[in-house]
Order: structure tokens, then sequence, then C-alpha cells
């Protein structure tokens, strides 16, 4: 199995979501800044949407310094993208811009903290997506 990297702001939803998964994960830092960490392993990528609406700053800030680094880009296998489909067209799109920037596949999204249907697809999901040889 690999690893799960994730961000979650001080509202926790996705830190919520990833404890239910029951798998290894590095939290990162809340805010931006200082030196972001430096992962050695395959890994999938957690983050929710911000931005409100527009493209613009929907990826958070400690993600973009995250994946700056070559090292930590070049170990990305997948993104898992949260978000609030009142956000309508920008429902959970930090996703699709990782997605398409790191050229990984975005494999799941879900609301806010999810459901629990949601964390048994995403651990099952996980489960097979690591065994695929990724
Ligand atoms: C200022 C702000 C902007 C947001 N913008 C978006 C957005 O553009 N698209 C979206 O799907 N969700 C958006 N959301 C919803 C968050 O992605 C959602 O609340 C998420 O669960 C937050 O995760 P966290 O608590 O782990 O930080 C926004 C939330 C806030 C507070």
């Amino acid at each position: 199995m690999g690893n799960i990297v994730y961000y979650s702001s001080s509202s926790e939803n996705t830190h919520r979501f990833v404890r239910k998964l029951g798998f290894e994960s590095l939290r990162l830092p809340v805010e931006a800044g200082g030196e972001p960490p430096v992962i050695e392993a395959p890994y999938v990528l957690v983050l929710p949407t911000y931005g409100g609406g527009g493209g613009k700053g929907a990826v958070p800030k400690p993600v973009i310094q995250f994946l700056n680094n070559p090292a930590n880009r070049s170990l990305i296998r997948g993104v898992i993208a949260a978000g609030n489909t009142n956000f309508g067209p920008a429902y959970a799109i930090a996703g699709d811009i990782v997605s398409r920037k790191c050229a990984v596949p975005l494999l799941y999204r879900f609301e806010l903290l999810g459901t629990a249907e949601d964390v048994e697809n995403v651990r099952q999901g996980l489960v097979r997506f690591w065994t695929c040889s990724h």
C-alpha cells in the first residue's frame, strides 16, 4: 500500500475523512510558509477545494508549495478531491487542477467530510489501486 498525503484546514472535514480510512497518512501544514515536508514513497493526494467558485486559489497554498518540490511531484500517483456541491461547476475542482498539472488520475470526489459510503468506496478503491502496481 502507498501512502496518503492530505491537506485539511482548521475546519478539519478532510482530516476526519482521512482518519476514517484507517491508512497511514501525512498531513500537510495548515498554513503556507516554512519548508514543506518531503515524501519518499508513492502517494495519493487528498485535498479540499478552496477559491469560492472561481478557479483562482482552488488548490490550497500549502499543497502548491508541497507539489512545487520536484521529488514530491514525481511520487504522486492519484488525487482525491473534496468540496461542496453548493459551488456548482467549481465543485471539487482542485482535483481536476492537480490531476491535469501532475498528469495523474482523479480517483474520487466527495462532499465535506464524506458519507460512510464514500469512506468505504475510497478504502476499497485505494486497496485495488495500490494492488495494481501504482
Ligand atoms: C472560503 C471557502 C471557499 C471554498 N471554495 C470551494 C470551491 O470553490 N469548490 C468547492 O467544491 N468547495 C469549496 N469550499 C468547500 C470546502 O472544500 C469544504 O468545506 C471542505 O470540506 C473543507 O475541507 P477542510 O475542512 O478539510 O479544510 C470552500 C470552502 C470555504 C470555506
